[in-house]
């Protein structure tokens, strides 16, 4: 989003809470493979967020935030650039793409874009970033764990970027493991082969391995840009 420097202070006074509003556009011109989340790919909410004109911040009584809202009471005259664009039409559950240069996209959800360049695990992050996703690829997990939730899950849990993945690994492992994904068309647990299983778990680990060494090494750097993405507070909820 981009904000104008707008901003306003209210007060709810049934719930007593604090509200701050600030004036904020979606910035719907950026390159696809530059936003954080696939927004493009379902045009109702594509229109939501290019309608919006707002953003609020609701405070707890101990001046925390704890929920944020999108809404349209900015300013439509401040709105400038950011009216309605035009974006190329969404391929159906293409969540990744090569860019003309050769670049795989959506960079943001990619390492580089998580971690500094300088992190000596980008190298292996990214390869056995692929070697599990060609495994969960013969599982089909990202035909449900993707933003058009086909199984319709409750909470979402997304698995088709590497942040996603990165973010929801342990519990990948554990459902794995557990024999409890895949589901098949009717929700059931499926049986798949033991070979695929155990290919499964052992990308994974290896790919959590590598995750856990690459925010160690972030964590004792100083300045870092990029924030570790296997706190909760950094998970990638459903939206
Ligand atoms: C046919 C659709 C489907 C497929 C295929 C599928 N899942 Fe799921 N997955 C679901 C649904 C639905 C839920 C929510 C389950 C629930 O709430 O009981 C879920 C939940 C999960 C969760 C979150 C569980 C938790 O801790 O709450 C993880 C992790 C997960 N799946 C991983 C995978 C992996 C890895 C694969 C591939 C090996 C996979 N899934 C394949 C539909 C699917």
């Amino acid at each position: 989003m981009t904000f104008t420097g707008n901003w306003s202070l209210a007060h709810d006074d049934r719930e007593n809470l604090d509200i701050i509003e600030v004036e904020a556009f979606f910035r719907n011109q950026l390159p696809a493979g530059e936003y954080p989340y696939p927004f493009w790919h379902n045009a109702g909410k594509w229109n939501d967020y290019e309608k919006m004109s707002t953003v609020r911040f609701y405070l707890n009584d101990k001046g925390r935030i704890f929920v944020g809202t999108r809404g349209k009471s900015g300013n439509e005259a401040a709105r400038g650039q950011y009216a309605h664009v035009d974006h190329e039409p969404f391929q159906k559950d293409q969540w990744q793409w090569t860019d003309d240069k050769g670049q795989l996209q959506p960079t943001i959800t990619l390492f580089s874009a998580r971690y500094q360049p300088a992190n000596p695990h980008l190298g292996r992050l990214d390869q056995t970033y692929r070697a599990f996703a060609a495994e969960m690829r013969q599982a089909s997990c990202v035909g449900c764990h993707s933003p058009q939730n086909p199984s319709d899950m409750e909470q979402l849990t997304l698995l088709q970027t590497p942040s996603h993945a990165a973010g929801e690994i342990d519990r990948v492992i554990a459902q794995v493991e557990q024999k409890k994904m895949p589901l098949d068309d009717i929700g059931m647990a499926k049986e798949i082969d033991p070979k695929l299983r155990e290919n499964i778990l052992k990308t994974a680990q290896a790919f959590r391995n590598e995750v856990a060494a690459a925010d160690a090494w972030e964590a004792t750097r100083p300045n870092r840009g990029a924030v570790a993405f296997t706190t909760d507070a950094n998970k990638p909820t459903a939206r």
